[in-house]
């Protein structure tokens, strides 16, 4: 079997949609909340999450009623856009009934296990016979779910204080229904600080080099983040670095191949305390990096688009194939290269189009390696828009 090595780079990424994580609402329904409390505590959630973008490698939201049964509302996959979230929280109703919040988490621990990334489960309540929680609570925690509480303070304080992620200040909230949002900034400062606790990523590795990625935290005046990596197994080969706040991916060179290295990273605010990342990561065998390294596309118009690669390894590869079609669903075409040829132009295609445009090498050892761009034809009418030149190589998620 060949071996295919497929990287996708997406070419667009900004601050706000680098966090990650998992955000469960765990919503009091029972006929203990009244009907003008209930659709107080939707808007605020629509109002909280609003600012946060949604999806797959994003922040995922889901929806558990508490009744006398649990309901999923919807699950964690569902909403992968504000529109469509912001349009479910309006359309609950609510199931009256018994406040079975135990059964209810019992669901919660089934959906917040996705591993190495946050998890939150936002608790609404109106604090009345809360039930015997703090088993299953504790289980969450161990579990690496953070809890956090906004009641209406009708009820039981304790049981709130017993299972709530400390601190209490930032994660527990009594509110009054009426004066719910003046605690939306300070509960989605709370979030934020969760979901962007977040990780270092080690992306692109070669045999001498990988690129670093993380959720920027700083901005270019508040702080600096100090950098240090060494090879896993001697930590007396560190090297440091200071990068400026408003960095997020640093590209590390002159490593050995074939090498496991641990890197660390620490922001470093006087506004904040942040905690320092790590990650481990192993850098390709051999001395040759492999070809495609860079994909690019320019000449992009209505019907045609053009792809380059490099670096050329005639010695090595034996030939090239280049695959396009339109997303999420064209018929994808296929077309062999020599392996001289580094580039070809792509014609016949619909204008406006997004394209999935994939080179491989074929390498006379029967490896197979591959990387994947985005590319965009234009639109048909004439416009004086100059065409995009887009760098693959430039952009990194
Ligand atoms: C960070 O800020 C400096 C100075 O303001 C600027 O030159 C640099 O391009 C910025 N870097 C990024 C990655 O935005
Ligand atoms: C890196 O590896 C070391 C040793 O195996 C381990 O203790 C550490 O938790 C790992 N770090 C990460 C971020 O996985």
């Amino acid at each position: 079997m060949p071996k295919r090595q497929s990287t996708v780079f997406l070419l667009l990424c900004t601050a706000s949609t680098c966090c990650e994580g998992d955000i469960l609402l765990l919503l009091d329904s029972s006929g203990s909340v009244s009907n003008y409390e209930f659709v107080r505590m939707l808007c605020f959630a629509a109002h909280l999450l609003r600012p946060f973008s949604l999806g797959c490698g994003f922040i995922r939201v889901g929806l558990l009623q508490v009744g006398t049964n649990p309901v999923l509302e919807f699950g964690l996959d569902v909403h992968n856009n504000q529109d469509s979230l912001q349009k479910a929280l309006q359309s609950v109703s609510q199931l009256q009934g018994d406040t079975n919040t135990k059964a209810a988490l019992e669901v919660a621990q089934q959906l917040l296990t996705e591993e190495n990334i946050p998890k939150i489960l936002l608790w609404l309540t109106d604090g009345v016979q809360p039930g015997d929680v703090d088993e299953s609570m504790s289980e969450l925690k161990q579990q690496g779910v953070s809890v956090l509480i906004v009641s209406m303070a009708h009820g039981n304080f304790d049981v709130l204080q017993r299972v709530v992620t400390p601190p209490l200040e930032s994660h527990l909230y009594s509110v009054d229904i009426d004066d719910i949002d003046l605690i939306t900034e300070d509960l989605r400062e709370a979030i934020l600080k969760i979901i962007h606790v977040g990780r270092l990523r080690a992306v692109h590795l070669t045999s001498h080099s990988a690129v670093l990625l993380w959720c920027p935290v700083l901005s270019a005046g508040s702080g600096c983040y100090e950098l240090w990596y060494n090879v896993m197994s001697m930590a007396d080969s560190e090297t440091r670095r200071t990068l400026p706040g408003n960095s997020s991916m640093i590209k590390l060179i002159n490593l050995q191949p074939d090498t496991t290295y641990t890197a660390f990273l620490h922001p470093k605010s006087n506004q904040r305390l942040f905690n320092t990342l790590s990650v481990n990561f192993t850098t390709l065998p051999g001395e040759n990096v492999l070809s495609p390294v860079v994909v690019s596309v320019s000449d992009s118009g209505p019907h045609q688009i053009r792809v380059s690669w490099c670096p050329l390894q005639p010695a090595q590869v034996q030939s090239y194939i280049v695959e396009y079609g339109a997303i999420p669903s064209g018929r994808v075409q296929t077309v062999m290269l020599p392996s001289q040829e580094n580039s070809r132009l792509l014609t016949g295609l619909d204008p406006g189009t997004e394209y999935l445009v994939t080179v491989s090498a074929l390498y006379v050892t029967g490896e197979q390696k591959a990387i994947s761009v985005r590319a965009c034809t234009q639109e048909a009418t004439l416009s004086c828009i100059p065409p995009p030149n887009l760098e693959a190589s430039g952009s990194y998620f």
